[in-house]
């Protein structure tokens, strides 16, 4: 070993000791006559002192050294002058008089120091990632990270949970996404798809006989991008055979339970709750909606249907909805400027407007429309609100959907701006009872909600021919602090509902042969009841991390356009490549 301790481990109890630690120079100043140079490694930092009184070449090495140089220094571990002592540095009552030292590596100038609290902006990190890996910040929620997946490992293990690899090089699967193609040499004109997840890899398993499969499984989905997703990503994998949607509830309640303490140190309450579909939907115009705080939205349809604001009235009129929510407190938090800006927002969500009313009483209400409304109606309003003096009233009128989705989004958005909710709490509820279809209005055909290999709930499957839109699935998500952190069913192990299934959203049973052929046929060869899930583990780094950006807590990820700035992927290929894969490029020209 190059070293005798590391950069986080020496304490008072250390002094008098000769030691050596290796690492990169994180800072140096040179005060009259003596250098100190802080060295830092993964576990932390320790700080150097070489006295130039002492006119060895020691001293003018130390001299020399710039930042992230690499560098062992061997000397004697001493308490730092009194006073001195830095109480915020686990090292910080010691610090090591240098004997000797050793330039392993100079450094060329950094375009940036990774421990400054001034982060330069990101496409320089990203390009720069080994530097940009060196931050404190980012290796703490890569060891983190690390934690997570060995308590997950060790939790199944525990369950009797075998991990399985399944391919990387595969057949298209159906989460929904665009798949990443492979092409073959070997067959010329043939393409492997990288897995979406390993969903029919795990469903045969099961049929095989393997009860009970984890897997950390990567991946990989061509779709657009956002602040919490990846193109390549990876799920906590899981199926289980004999089973029934209780014991995957109860079995990844012990896994958050699990989590929770090994990382925080904490309890959560079990079991987690429960929310059908369309509870959290009518009360938060969501399916992952953020519970760290209130807000609920509430229907003033009666209020609506008499009052004299044609906007509502004909909303009403037309089958629409009028809803709103009570923002405690906010009539003077947000100036006419500010609302009119949440107005260009929520038309983000396709809605027409947004009304809004200051409570000025507990029985008045005051906004630009409130002349529209009875003094009864605006009492109404506030009693059906549960307002009070002070508060700030929002609503919107439109389609079920419009109000569901402009109101979840601007709910959002003024939790996270009036800070009602503790930013490190992890809250976690099961959303149960998905809708098994939803409606597409551009290809007007029925598709599957979370993918086609869901059991419908046994009573409704009646619905088949009269209002498949109402069949709930036996399927579930996690949801956590506004994300979906995890989603599965129980599956289809009948390859006769499976053939129902594929024909009711339009996959014809030659279709499903040729795509499916493999599935269908395994269910035929005894299949036994089986369901699983998977969670997505990139969010729950970021949950428990505290972390915005799922960027943040992937070692070397991809940007919003999906490239790595590192490596340069993707690139150009040579056309010999091009010419063994019988492949000719018909790119636009840009
Ligand atoms: P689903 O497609 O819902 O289900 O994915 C499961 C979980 O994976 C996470 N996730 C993502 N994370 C980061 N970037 C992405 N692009 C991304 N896409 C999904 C989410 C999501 O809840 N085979 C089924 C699971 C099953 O039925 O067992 C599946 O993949 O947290
Ligand atoms: P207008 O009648 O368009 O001048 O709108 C009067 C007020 O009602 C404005 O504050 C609009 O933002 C609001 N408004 C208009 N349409 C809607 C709607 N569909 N839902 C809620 N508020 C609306």
């Amino acid at each position: 070993m190059l070293r005798t301790h590391t950069c986080g481990e020496l304490r008072a109890g250390h002094n008098g000791q000769t030691v050596t630690v290796a690492g990169w120079v994180d800072k140096y100043r040179d005060h009259a006559g003596i250098v100190f140079v802080d060295v830092r490694d993964r576990y932390g930092k320790t700080q150097i002192k070489f006295d130039l009184s002492d006119s060895s070449d020691v001293q003018a090495l130390a001299r020399g050294l710039r930042y992230e140089d690499v560098i062992q220094v061997t000397g004697m571990v001493e308490p730092r002058p009194e006073g001195l002592a830095n109480p915020k540095l686990a090292t910080g009552e010691i610090e090591v008089l240098a004997r000797e030292l050793v330039v392993l590596n100079k450094s060329k100038t950094p375009p940036f120091e990774p421990d400054t609290s001034a982060l330069p902006n990101e496409e320089l990190r990203l390009k720069h990632r080994f530097l940009d890996l060196r931050r404190p910040d980012l290796q703490k929620t890569i060891i983190m990270r690390h934690q997570l997946t060995k308590a997950v490992r060790d939790y199944f293990d525990e369950h009797q949970f075998l991990e399985i690899e399944t391919p990387i090089l595969g057949r298209s699967t159906p989460e929904g996404a665009r798949d990443y193609l492979v092409p073959s040499r070997v067959h010329p004109g043939c393409f492997y798809a990288l897995p979406q997840s390993p969903q029919l890899y795990k469903q045969i398993l099961m049929i095989a006989g393997f009860d009970r499969y984890m897997q950390i499984a990567r991946c990989f989905r061509d779709e657009d991008l956002r602040a919490d997703r990846q193109p390549e990503f990876t799920q906590i994998d899981v199926e289980m055979a004999f089973v029934k949607r209780e014991d995957i509830l109860q079995m990844i309640d012990g896994l958050i339970g699990r989590l929770v303490t090994t990382l925080q140190g904490k309890q959560i309450k079990l079991p987690l709750p429960r929310y059908s579909h369309a509870e959290v939907m009518e009360r938060y115009g969501s399916d992952k909606p953020d519970l760290r705080f209130g807000m609920e939205l509430v229907d003033i349809k009666e209020i609506a249907t008499t009052c004299g604001f044609g906007v509502f009235k004909s909303t009403i009129e037309k089958g629409g909805r009028v809803r709103g929510m009570r923002v405690v407190g906010a009539a003077e938090k947000y100036s006419r400027k500010q609302i009119d800006e949440l107005t260009e927002f929520v038309k983000n969500y396709g809605a027409m407007g947004l009304a809004f009313f200051r409570v000025k009483s507990a029985t008045e209400l005051d906004s630009p429309i409130a002349k529209f409304f009875s003094a009864e109606d605006q009492a109404k309003i506030i009693t059906r609100l549960g307002a009070t003096t002070g508060d700030l009233l929002f609503f919107v009128a439109d389609t079920p959907k419009v109000t569901n989705a402009a109101l979840a989004a601007l709910r959002s958005r003024l939790g996270k701006e009036l800070n009602l909710y503790d930013p490190t709490e992890i809250n976690v509820a099961w959303v149960l009872d998905f809708p098994m279809y939803a409606w597409n209005e551009e290809e007007q055909r029925w598709e599957a909600e979370h993918h086609p290999f869901c059991q419908p709930v046994e009573e409704d499957i009646p619905l088949f021919d009269t209002d498949p839109g109402k069949i709930r699935a036996q399927s579930y998500d996690l949801i956590c602090n506004g994300y979906e952190a995890a989603s599965g069913s129980v599956r289809i192990h009948d390859p006769a509902v499976q053939q129902r299934v594929f024909n009711f959203i339009g996959i014809t049973p030659e279709h499903a042969e040729e795509r499916f052929g493999f599935l269908l046929e395994s269910l035929r060869f005894g299949a036994p009841p089986h369901a699983g899930i998977a969670l997505g583990l990139d969010r729950w780094v970021m949950m428990f991390g505290n972390i915005d950006n799922i960027r943040d807590v992937i070692a070397f990820p991809k940007t919003q356009k999906a490239s790595d700035l590192l490596t340069g992927a993707p690139a150009d290929v040579d056309s010999k490549q091009l010419r063994d894969l019988h492949i000719k490029i018909d790119a636009p020209k840009t």
